[in-house]
């Protein structure tokens, strides 16, 4: 339908045919598994706001939005129509945002003033993580099909002449509760995907998440989502084509269910890294990850814990010497694609030294790991080993079990780098070949 016809209709109250500018809310059907906690199911709202657009690419619409979002809170349903655009250059706070439906059919672009951004996005302290916007509060359904874009070209490259550039998560969450985010399009994300901080019940659902770079540089550390300090996060049915982590749970994340995504190009599902900052004390426990297809990917399913020293990944990335625990984590069901390491477990993030890992071991904990039912072919990266165990001690670090891992490397071999490990429990060939860590 036209636009003008939509808006006409909703600004007539004429029911039919306003009603079919609307998104209905989408269906959400967890599978193979329910969460924890019911999916939200809010009763219809009573109201809608229309957000207005200047539509000529160069001004800013975060006004429209903003008054859009206080009009309908508390019982409303905001459209952002189909075939519209909007441009935002201001970071906008929406932790505000109670009972209200967010339908985006359109596109939303957020503006290329990197100068702008750097001075001016949230600031979510862990990592040096910024964002866009801060999307909080409760029972907030988002969604409509339409795409949020980063426009992260003029990042990717602002990166790469200086990694100090602080590039804005596209979709940052801080305490939001009770809500569901579906159907979206997430394009270009200058860095993470999503980052999620102090949030309860939320379920991601039908995300279709990619953004290459056009130049030589290339987009760095587009995680799909990382989780920190939430609880009771579910994501699923969803495709993701990104060069970091496809999905990641930062400290303090917990009951934690992912399943049934495609993942391309990741580096995997990953705990952590945590033990990064000397202390504090970073819990991942009781996760649920199934029916994950990886292709092109550094790891299938990995946990990553800094060694009890400090040690650098990269100019902008050092750690070490932090606490805390794994535990309750399984892993089932990985279809596994050109992948480098199927399985990593290693305690020696940022250490390439083995030796100087295991003088200095984590005192992170980490027990009552399943992997279960993993098949498919690594990439050659690592051959003859398809994965690594590694625990920097057998004090802290064990309970670990991998069984039906019906995978190879390239050319047939099944085998795993394995340090301080029950063998037995490991359904792969255990050697001392160390070939490194991702
Ligand atoms: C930034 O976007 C504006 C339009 O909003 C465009 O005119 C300008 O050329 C862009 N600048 C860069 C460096 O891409
Ligand atoms: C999360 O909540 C804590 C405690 O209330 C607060 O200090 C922090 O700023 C919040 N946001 C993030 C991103 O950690
Ligand atoms: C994680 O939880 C533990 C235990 O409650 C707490 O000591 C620690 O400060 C928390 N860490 C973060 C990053 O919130
Ligand atoms: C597993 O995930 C795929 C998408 O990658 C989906 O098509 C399939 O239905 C899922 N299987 C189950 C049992 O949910
Ligand atoms: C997977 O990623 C590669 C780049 O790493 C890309 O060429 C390919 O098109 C992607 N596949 C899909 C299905 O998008
Ligand atoms: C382990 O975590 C799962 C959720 O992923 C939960 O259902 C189960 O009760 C937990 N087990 C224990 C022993 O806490
Ligand atoms: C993996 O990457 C290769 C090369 O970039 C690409 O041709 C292939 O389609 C990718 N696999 C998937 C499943 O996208
Ligand atoms: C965070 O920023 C500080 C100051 O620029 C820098 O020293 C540090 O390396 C950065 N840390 C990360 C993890 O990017
Ligand atoms: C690795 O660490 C050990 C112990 O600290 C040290 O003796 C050795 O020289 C280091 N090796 C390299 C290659 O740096
Ligand atoms: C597999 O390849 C590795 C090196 O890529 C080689 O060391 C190993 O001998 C090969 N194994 C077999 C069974 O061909």
């Amino acid at each position: 339908m036209k636009l003008s016809v939509c808006l006409a209709a909703l600004a007539a109250a004429a029911g039919a045919t306003a009603k079919s500018c609307l998104s209905r809310r989408p269906a959400i059907n967890p599978s193979p598994y329910e969460p924890r906690l019911p999916i939200p199911s809010p009763p219809k709202r009573h109201k809608v706001c229309v957000v207005e657009t200047h539509g000529d690419g160069v001004t800013d619409d975060s006004p429209y939005i903003l008054s859009a979002f206080h009009e309908c809170n508390n019982g409303g349903h905001v459209l952002f129509p189909r075939d519209s655009t909007y441009l935002i250059g201001t970071a906008m706070d929406w932790t505000f945002l109670r009972h209200i439906d967010l339908d985006i059919q359109g596109r939303i672009l957020f503006s290329n003033d990197t100068d702008y951004w750097q001075a001016n996005s949230f600031r979510f302290v862990f990592q040096n993580v910024t964002t866009f916007f801060k999307l909080g509060g409760d029972d907030v359904w988002l969604y409509g099909g339409g795409t949020l874009d980063g426009n992260g070209q003029i990042w990717y490259d602002t990166y790469a002449a200086n990694i100090y550039t602080l590039r804005p998560v596209l979709v940052g969450i801080d305490g939001l509760k009770n809500s569901v985010i579906s159907d979206l399009v997430l394009r270009y994300s200058p860095q993470y995907y999503h980052f999620m901080a102090n949030s309860s019940n939320v379920v991601f659902n039908n995300i279709d998440i990619s953004g290459f770079s056009k130049s030589k540089n290339t987009a760095k550390n587009t995680d799909g989502w990382d989780t920190y300090r939430s609880s009771d996060v579910t994501i699923m049915n969803s495709v993701i084509n990104n060069g970091d982590d496809c999905v990641s749970f930062k400290p303090n994340s917990t009951n934690i269910l992912v399943q049934s995504l495609f993942c391309n190009g990741s580096h995997g599902i990953s705990v952590g890294s945590l033990g990064q900052y000397p202390g504090e004390f970073d819990i991942v426990e009781d996760i649920f990850v199934s029916n994950i297809s990886m292709h092109n990917a550094s790891d299938g399913a990995r946990i990553k814990v800094w060694p009890n020293a400090p040690s650098a990944m990269s100019g902008d990335l050092q750690g070490g010497g932090g606490s805390g625990r794994v535990r309750n984590v399984t892993y089932e069901d990985f279809t596994i694609d050109n992948v480098d390491y199927a399985i990593e477990i290693t305690q020696c993030y940022g250490q390439k030294n083995i030796t100087l890992c295991q003088q200095y071991p984590s005192p992170l904990t980490i027990e009552d790991i399943v992997f279960r039912r993993f098949s498919g072919k690594t990439s050659k990266q690592y051959q003859p080993l398809i994965a690594a165990f590694a625990c920097s001690s057998s004090s802290v670090c064990g309970d670990i079990h991998a069984t039906d891992i019906n995978v190879v490397s390239p050319n047939g071999t099944h085998q795993a780098y394995c340090l301080n490990q029950d063998a037995s429990a490991l359904d792969v060939e255990c050697t001392d070949l160390y070939k490194g860590f991702n």
